[in-house]
């Protein structure tokens, strides 16, 4: 038995501790943002954060996660994002994260596999440098990792659309 805090809930998680924390996601606590695509951390579809930071979930093992670290995934940004601006509960239920919603406003996904680990790295970079040049989202999502995020849908143009437009509603606050 092992606890582990998720998007702001600590949660009791039956499962070895050698587990992959995004088998734990998805199957023990029904959190399926997190895509399975290599399982060998070179790909970036099962990204999530962990205390800020973009971490592969698929060579996560649960007992690697500590109790009072904070995993955050896709499903949690909305919460985050009311959290960091001190958005009201109630309020908080209809608000997206202003990377989802530049994400659907520019129409970035296209078979949409990928785009869960696209989105964890936007909100990586933004958190940390809100207003990134245009080198700085082709390093972010490239280099910063321990792989590039890889969409086969070719949808990269479309994504630095989408982050530059994300910085701009996260500015607006
Ligand atoms: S599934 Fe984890 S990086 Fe590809
Ligand atoms: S949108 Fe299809 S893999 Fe990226």
């Amino acid at each position: 038995m092992a606890t582990i805090t998720v998007n702001g809930i600590r949660r009791e998680v039956n499962a070895p501790g050698d587990t992959p924390l995004l088998y734990v996601l998805r199957n023990d606590l029904e959190l399926t943002g997190p895509q399975f695509g290599c399982g060998l951390a070179q790909c970036g579809a099962c990204s999530i954060l962990i205390d800020g930071k973009e971490v592969r979930s698929c060579i996560t093992a649960l007992s690697d996660v500590g109790e009072n670290q904070e995993v955050t995934t896709l499903e949690g940004l909305p919460a985050r994002w009311a959290k960091q601006k001190g958005i009201p509960a109630e309020e908080a239920k209809t608000t997206l994260h202003p990377v989802q919603q530049a994400w659907i406003e520019e129409q970035t996904p296209q078979c949409g596999f990928c785009q869960n680990g696209m989105i964890i790295k936007a909100t990586e970079l933004l958190e940390s440098n809100p207003h990134p040049t245009l080198l700085q989202i082709k390093a972010a999502f490239t280099t910063s990792g321990l792989s590039p995020n890889l969409c086969r849908c070719g949808t990269y143009g479309a994504i630095i659309d989408a982050v530059n437009h994300a910085a701009q509603i996260m500015a607006r606050g």
